[in-house]
């Protein structure tokens, strides 16, 4: 490829004649394909190009629903995009098994997000610390315009805190501002407070007659808040009697109680375990990360932070066994918004929340725990009994199937030959290649 400048000047047709003039070989395909999947409203187009820079086109993935979630007494079907196969039938059938079971039971612990202001001073430490505490509230007054909004709403700064880091880094300090967001994720309310601030103390401290010399000189490095939100948690749980748990998948209901609780154990301390145990859960939460338009890389580097927050990466989710009693919980940050951002301005964010009855950015964190609990059964259900492959193989067989041309009768075809065969794609290839010689 050659390098290239005013690209993003370019009209998205120019850019994809640039791109493919790049390419060696015949590019029409691919160029084809672009053009494919814009959206035929134009109106709809330009706000999805408006999400970003430099789009060539819509990137499509599915849109599923997960119906049978009771949380808390209330029943949701729980929109899910995801492009792995076996996800929104492992929550679905997850929500089923503990629909008859008296459901899920969610609480949200707390929401409280943080910013911080990163800065370097050099002086006697202690006249800053008395600085700071006179300085408070003016510091705060300082970004009441951006506050008042949210304060109406019953939010705003809750905690405002200097933070003392110079045995981490040399004359290193942080202001630390707790918010409230409400129904917000919050990250621009927490931005723009974060830069007003900083601002503002730097201006203070150069005002300010106690300091001398380098005192005078705050050297703002960065503001920003901070993704890690242990203080943004939701707690949710399912519980039944173990005999209630039935015959699953042909273990009888102790056996498997305690096949599941070692399984889910082992993923408590073993990091190796773990990963996969936790990308389980997530497969779930992720799903309606993106079908809410919430921030998908916000809510992973968080979840993976939390789950190593005592030093050793561990599962996110819990089992026991006491007293006959089969309880499965998780506790996950999870830092979500109902309004502002892309859940108001991407059409299908807006429906997902529509189809979710407008939840409140507290009632989502509670959903999302959901069907990360649900999914993690699934899964480990699947994985203590019959194996993952089972499920998984019936859905990759049909994109591979999809993938090689198959008409629908050889889809059917394909299924009926595969319930008792392992798939690959050599197999399925072989297996249309004797199909067509057979028809
Ligand atoms: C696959 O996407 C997710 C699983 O590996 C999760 C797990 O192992 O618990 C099945």
């Amino acid at each position: 490829m050659k390098t290239v400048s005013g690209f993003s000047k370019m009209s998205k047709e120019q850019k994809i004649e640039w791109l493919s003039e790049q390419l060696k070989g015949d590019s029409s395909e691919l160029v084809k394909n672009l053009n494919l999947y814009w959206h035929p409203d134009k109106e709809v187009q330009k706000r999805f190009d408006e999400f970003s820079e430099n789009t060539l086109t819509n990137y499509d993935l599915p849109f599923g629903l997960a119906p049978n979630f009771l949380i808390n007494g209330k029943v949701y079907s729980v929109p899910m995009v995801i492009e792995e196969s076996s996800v929104v039938a492992a929550a679905s059938l997850g929500a089923k098994f503990w629909l008859e079971r008296g459901g899920f039971h969610a609480k949200v612990i707390s929401t409280r997000k943080v910013g911080q202001v990163h800065f370097q001073w050099q002086g006697e430490k202690a006249k800053l610390v008395n600085f700071f505490e006179e300085a408070r509230i003016r510091l705060l007054s300082s970004v009441e315009t951006i506050t008042a909004n949210m304060e109406k709403r019953g939010g705003g700064i809750v905690g405002l805190t200097l933070v003392d880091m110079t045995d981490k880094i040399e004359n290193y300090y942080q202001i630390k501002v707790e918010c409230e967001t409400c129904n917000a994720m919050g990250a621009n309310f927490i931005n723009s407070i974060l830069e007003e601030m900083a601002q503002v103390f730097k201006r203070e401290v150069m005002m300010d007659s106690r300091f001398e010399h380098t005192e005078k000189e705050v050297h703002i490095i960065m503001c920003i808040l901070s993704n890690y939100t242990p203080d943004c948690v939701v707690e949710c749980s399912v519980e039944c009697p173990i005999d209630e748990l039935g015959n699953v998948n042909g273990l009888e209901a102790r056996e498997f109680a305690e096949k599941f609780a070692t399984a889910v154990r082992i993923a408590e301390v073993d990091p190796n375990r773990a990963v996969t145990h936790n990308k389980g859960i997530m497969n779930g939460i992720d799903g309606v990360v993106l079908a809410t338009g919430n921030d998908f890389r916000a809510i992973e580097a968080c979840a993976h932070a939390y789950a190593a927050r005592d030093g050793q990466y561990r599962s996110l989710s819990t089992v026991s066994l006491a007293g006959d009693k089969f309880k499965f919980s998780i506790k996950i940050p999870l830092a979500v918004g109902t309004v502002g951002g892309l859940t108001s301005l991407h059409p299908l964010a807006k429906t997902s929340l529509a189809i979710l009855e407008n939840p409140t950015a507290s009632e989502l964190m509670q959903v999302m725990a959901a069907v990360g609990l649900a999914q993690n059964f699934g899964a480990v259900r699947s994985l203590v009994t019959t194996g993952i492959q089972k499920g998984h193989m019936k859905l990759h067989l049909l994109n591979i199937l999809n993938q090689l041309g198959a008409t629908p009768e050889q889809i059917e075809e394909g299924k009926t030959h595969f319930s008792d065969k392992v798939v690959s794609f050599t197999a399925v290839r072989n297996f249309l290649t004797q199909s067509v010689h057979t028809h």
